[in-house]
This record gives C-alpha cells, structure tokens and sequence, in this order.
C-alpha cells in the first residue's frame, strides 16, 4: 500500500519527560507559536500521573504513557517506543527531565537525533541533583547544557551551553534561575538543529 504523504511539512519532534514537563511546554509554545518550524507529535511518559501529561492534554499533544515493570525489559517498552516514533516520522528526540538512560534498542534506532537538556555546565554536575550538587559545592557560575545523547551518562557532545552568576543562598531562586535559562536555550538549540538539517 502506498504510504500516505503527510501535508504538514513542519518538522516532527518527540519529547520524552518523566515529571514537570515545564521544558516540554516550552518546546511545545515555540512549536504552537512559530520560533520553532516543528510540532511535537509525541510525548513518551514513564510516570502515568506525572504533571508533563496534563500540559500535553492541555496542548492537544498525542502521549503514550506506559509503567516500565509491565515490561519485560527496558528493551522491550523502548521496542514499543522506536515503533511509534517510526510510524509519526520523528526527525528528533528531545530529552526533557526523563529520568531514564537509554537502551541500545533507542540508540542504535535514533542515535545522532537524541538530545538532553542538563541543569549545569557539563561536564560539571552530571547526574540526576546536578543543581543541588552544583549548589551544595558553592559554585558561583551555574548553567545549563544541551547535548547529544549517546550512552554515557550526560556525556554527549555538547550543543549549547549557557552559564549565568548567582552568589545567593536560596536553592528555590536559584532552581527557577536554571529553568529560566532552560526553556529559550533548549528551543534555540533544537531551532539550531532543524536549521543545519535543512542545510
Ligand atoms: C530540568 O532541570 C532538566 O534540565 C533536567 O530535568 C529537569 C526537568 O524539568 N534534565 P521540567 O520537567 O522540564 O520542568
């Protein structure tokens, strides 16, 4: 059977977020409002409940939801995962606080076209409390990376990093800061990306 062509020529993005999803609207609003020549086709979601599902409700973004213990392995729902990525022509996947690594059975499907968005100056801080870790060693300098994903640890290449000063003491000012700084540079980044593509 003839595959049906697509009329939406905008690029096609999936985000994988595990909680707030505060960087997945971000990608989504530059979507909706034209800074980013894309639309987000898919949200994956590791925790049923996690407030990112009720952003893309809200959105009208197509969510696939799943627990990973039904699963035999992390294999077999990233299996499940490639295929629905495939079946929506997913050009890019975009990390956005998913708290997962990934598996072979992801890489070896979209390795090059996978990246993250880490809350300090990589390769500082790496690891899941990268702003309390940065916070609690009394770094004067913070920042944010995006990077490719590959499978080491917040160890990709580096995309785009942006570093900003705080010398305060409240960890709840400076986690805002951080996603402050977040949200414009990881839709610049992925604009940067769609851009050299369509070179
Ligand atoms: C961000 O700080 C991101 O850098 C890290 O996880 C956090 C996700 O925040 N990888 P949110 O869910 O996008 O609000």
């Amino acid at each position: 059977m003839l595959k049906q062509k697509r009329m939406d020529t905008r690029h096609r993005l999936a985000v994988f977020a595990s909680g707030n999803g505060s960087n997945f609207e971000a990608i989504a609003a530059a979507c909706a409002d034209g800074r980013l020549d894309a639309q987000v086709v898919l949200l994956v979601c590791d925790r049923p409940g996690a407030y990112v599902c009720s952003r893309a409700e809200r959105l009208g973004v197509e969510t696939f939801v799943f627990r990973p213990k039904e699963y035999a392995s992390k294999e077999a729902y990233e299996a499940e995962i490639v295929r629905m990525l495939d079946e929506r022509g997913v050009e890019l996947v975009c990390l956005a606080g998913y708290m997962r690594i990934l598996s072979r059975v992801m890489l070896d499907a979209y390795g090059g076209r996978i990246v993250n968005i880490h809350p300090s100056l990589l390769p500082a801080f790496k690891g899941a409390h990268a702003i309390r870790d940065a916070f609690e060693y009394g770094v004067k300098v913070y920042g944010v990376t995006v990077h490719y994903v590959n499978d080491e640890l917040d160890g990709g290449k580096i995309i785009a990093q942006r570093a900003f000063d705080y010398t305060g003491t409240d960890a709840e000012e400076l986690e805002a800061m951080v996603h402050a700084v977040e949200h414009p540079l990881y839709v610049e980044a992925v604009a940067g990306l769609l851009a050299a593509g369509d070179r």
